[in-house]
């Protein structure tokens, strides 16, 4: 049987659903409607594998400053430093782009561009985070959108990184990108759904799904998806019949 190498989501109970991680080297989107906790699954993977492994991430903050993503992250009781895990935002890729003799102006061959030249002066780089795909776009004009998602979901292929770049849903929407190729492109797919519980005061409820994972056998439940002190649960049909 062919073994494939796996990174831990650090999820409690999900690994052991989708045969114990997400394949290496693969590109996956997390995605869902604003809120949904998105960003915090994304530095969450990046963060415990930094801190229990010592896998070396790079987490790019396209939208929200640095210092508000660290503060969120120390709520959720994820502020232990390692240098293991860096983040960087949109100054640095732009700092970074000025000073390379190629000067590209296009933020999706900049922001592959970055990935490659951090993973060629330091080859340990195992796991980057873009956030958010949505953001990237804003930053350039993609005038054919199927071509430059597939040459950036390639450029981080070929790096040989696993990565997960979040991708934002409107309200309502069934597609799970801007442009609808990247779902296809993508290896995996992790939707991250609030759906409303009716009662007398409705409340929305958190729920993760594996809608996609290229070489896993995995389950296609909506399982409840809740942070609980440092880490995410997902709650399966096991434990909520108990
Ligand atoms: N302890 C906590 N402290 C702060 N926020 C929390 C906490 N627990 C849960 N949350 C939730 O985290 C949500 C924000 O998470 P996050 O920023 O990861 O979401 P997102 O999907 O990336 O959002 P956006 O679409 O705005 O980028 C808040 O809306 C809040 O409901
Ligand atoms: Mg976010």
């Amino acid at each position: 049987m062919v073994k494939i190498e796996r990174i831990k989501t650090y999820v409690e109970r999900l690994d052991e659903h989708i045969e114990g991680g997400i394949p290496k080297g693969s590109v996956s989107l997390i995605c869902g409607m604003p809120g949904c906790m998105k960003s915090s699954l994304a530095y969450s993977i990046l963060y415990h594998n930094a801190i229990n492994e010592g896998r070396r991430g790079l987490y790019i903050t396209l939208e929200q400053p640095i210092p508000d993503l660290k503060l969120h992250m120390a709520k959720l009781n994820m502020s232990a430093e390692s240098e293991n895990l860096t983040i960087v935002d949109y100054n640095t890729i732009e700092e970074e782009a000025k000073s390379d003799m190629r000067f590209e102006t296009n933020w999706m061959k900049r922001v592959k561009n970055y990935v490659e030249d951090v993973k060629r002066k330091d080859a340990s780089l195992e796991l980057v985070v873009i956030d958010s795909l949505n953001a990237l776009y804003s930053l350039t004009m993609v005038t054919n959108p199927r071509k430059e998602i597939y040459y950036l979901f390639k450029g981080l292929k070929d790096t040989e990184v696993t990565s997960f770049l979040v991708s934002e849903m409107e309200l309502a929407e069934k597609r799970f990108s801007r442009y609808g190729v990247e779902e296809f492109i993508a290896d995996a797919i992790i939707h991250l759904d609030l759906t409303r519980k009716e009662g007398p005061i409705p409340e929305l409820e958190r729920y993760l799904c594996v809608v996609k994972m290229r070489s896993t056998h995995h389950d296609l439940q909506y399982f409840p998806f809740m942070y609980e002190g440092d880490r995410f649960v997902i709650y399966t049909k096991k434990e909520l019949e108990l």
